[in-house]
């Protein structure tokens, strides 16, 4: 991995030159680890759990937040309590969603944007859902085989990388549509944490250094991210004026502050500073679009997620369709049951990889993969033994997303998560407008047939064509009980393993009967067909289960720790809002 340093980050190369960074281990884990343990609403004590090996570091260490009425759980602690004061001032779930979703901009640089994209689920009190999709697009100008000239790091680092972004229209769509609240009283949390500076945090300091390589390449990320030339330390103040100026722009004229006028003129100027190809054209012809979301009958409950252009909400449910079969469930942490969460996922993921893509330009086939006959259909193929992931036809790195969960006090709930690709995206800051720019252009297959960042392997479905949406894996989902009640919000960043741990979860509340800080902080495995080997966290599972699933034929692959879930859950007092210990995010409530 580009400048970041061994003991805080495991690189794992799926292509020449360019690697994933799998969540921190070793001193950074420690640290976060201890963060938690010494703030208030860290799990008590350290409940082993069946399954999970004793050493597990995590045992007991989600962080939790309890309140009677309302609940926001994020990437950032400042973003939860922007988020809160939003709420308190009779803003509603959508309000707090958007304050949020520009706070994190700020104050977690690493994911947090308007020069990216996301997805979010919201399903107001009156139990209708909407899926809003502003997932970024292809410049007018890209062509299906860009990259292949301008080499695999091109989609990744610099101007070339970056989608049109969808951030600021997706944001403002919201608002214009649910928000309660003037627009300038939930963008203004933001303002003032650029203008006036926030605290960095430990969490935040160790981010940047990682990545402060790729940002040094770029003068105005050095202006903005590593003032004096270093990454700012932990109690020090980073204040970001350029992105102040942008947001002040966004509030006084909306999407069109971003997407026309002195911002656009400087994304496009940058493009010109960069070999980059997003034009005045492409930014003023961006829209979010509104979608049906997919829903997910399990075991009764019922599930909204992400439809295409994420692939989401299908490639779980078709995970979730094979699982509920298997009756009764093998317990968590067997070897026979990660067999068959492993056989299930290569499955999922198959169709995912092979059919998957913007609807604008492919035909999905989603109701065929839901289905519960094809998922039956399925099942029967699942033996004791490992399959093999078929061989892919496609004519058919450190990372960083963030994931926000909402439930305000009169129980409308919003589930979203954003990203810019690439932990600070393609690490190029918009000179003189102070926002990092998205390396999304990568989770297109740049090379069909040819394995990406994240070692996916896709097919033409998802080839590049102007202004279409690379397929993502984002899941932000909202979950009923049987009864039909608001049960959980939830969501994560990680890749393609968003998919498998927004999965966990819901299968370790439902099927395990976990409470949710244990379903959160639990180990996690996850299969994506190619590579075709078994991935665990490392440390998560005894040793003698990995045995016997090596018995089985799988390739056992140790992939340090991953992902940020955040998640609401109902309980009989209100809510409980759980952050995942694995970094550096938290709760407000009240
Ligand atoms: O949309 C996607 O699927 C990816 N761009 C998400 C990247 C991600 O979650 C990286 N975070 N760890």
């Amino acid at each position: 991995m580009r400048g970041s340093k061994q003991l805080r980050t495991i690189s794992s190369s799926f292509r020449n030159g360019v690697s994933v960074r799998i969540r921190p281990v070793g001193a950074l884990l420690v640290l976060l680890v201890s963060l938690a343990c010494g703030r208030p609403g860290a799990q008590p004590g350290a409940a082993p759990v069946a399954g999970i090996a004793p050493n597990w570091p995590y045992l007991g260490k989600a962080k939790v937040t309890e309140a009677r009425s309302a609940m926001v759980v994020s990437g950032s602690p400042i973003a939860s309590e922007v988020g809160r004061e939003i709420l308190r001032q009779g803003g509603n779930a959508v309000d707090a969603a958007v304050a949020i979703g520009f706070a994190l901009a700020v104050v977690h640089p690493e994911a947090g944007n308007i020069g990216g994209g996301g997805f979010m689920i919201i399903r107001p009190r009156d139990g209708s859902v909407y899926a809003l999709d502003y997932r970024e697009t292809a410049p007018s100008r890209a062509t299906r085989d860009m990259y292949r000239s301008a080499g695999p790091e091109a989609s990744v680092t610099g101007q070339l990388a970056a989608g049109v972004p969808g951030a600021v229209a997706g944001l403002t769509e919201a608002h214009r549509r649910f928000g309660r609240l003037p627009f300038s009283t939930v963008i203004d949390p933001a303002i003032r944490l650029a203008e006036d500076g926030f605290e960095v945090d430990e969490y935040r300091s160790l981010s940047i250094a990682d990545d402060s390589a790729r940002l040094a390449l770029f003068e105005a990320s050095r202006a903005s991210f590593l003032p004096g030339g270093r990454p700012p330390v932990p109690g020090s103040t980073l204040r970001q004026p350029d992105l102040g100026l942008t947001l002040e722009t966004i509030r006084d004229s909306g999407a069109a502050g971003f997407y026309r006028g002195r911002v656009a003129d400087l994304i496009v100027a940058e493009m010109e500073r960069g070999g980059g190809i997003i034009s005045h054209h492409d930014l003023t012809s961006y829209q979010a679009i509104w979608r049906d979301p997919v829903t997910i009958d399990y075991r009764g409950y019922t599930i909204y997620s992400m439809p295409p252009a994420s692939s989401g909400g299908v490639t779980m449910g078709e995970i979730l369709n094979i699982m509920e079969g298997f009756e009764p469930l093998a317990p968590f942490g067997s070897a026979a049951l990660m067999h068959q969460e492993a056989e299930a996922m290569r499955r999922a993921f198959t169709d995912r990889n092979m059919y998957l893509g913007d609807p604008a330009f492919v035909q999905n086939p989603v109701e065929r993969l839901l289905s519960k006959e094809y998922a039956a259909s399925l099942r029967k193929e699942i033996g004791e033994q490992a399959s093999v992931t078929p061989k892919f036809e496609p004519g058919g790195r450190g990372a960083s997303t963030t994931h926000y969960s909402v439930v305000d006090a009169e129980g409308n709930a919003v589930s979203c998560t954003t990203t810019l690709n690439n932990s600070y995206g393609s690490a190029v800051t918009v000179t003189a407008a102070g926002f990092l720019l998205n390396d999304e252009m990568d989770d297109f297959a740049t090379s069909p047939g040819e394995p990406n960042m994240y070692g996916l392997v896709q097919g033409e479905a998802n080839a590049i064509a102007p202004g279409k949406r690379m397929l993502s894996a984002m899941t932000p989902s909202i979950v009923l009980d049987r009864a039909k009640q608001l049960f959980l919000v939830v969501g994560t960043p990680g890749g393609p393993r968003i998919i498998t741990m927004v999965y966990h979860v819901i299968s370790n509340l439902i099927d395990h009967r976990m409470k949710l800080p244990d379903a959160v902080m639990a180990p996690r495995m996850h299969h994506q067909g190619l590579p075709d080997s078994l991935q665990v966290e490392e440390a998560g599972f005894p040793p003698a289960t990995l045995d016997s699933l090596r018995a089985r034929g799988h390739g056992v692959a140790f992939r340090g720790t991953w992902g940020d879930v955040e998640a609401i859950i109902r309980t009989g007092q209100g809510w409980q809002g759980v952050s995942d210990p694995r970094r550096g995010g938290g709760g407000a409530g009240y």
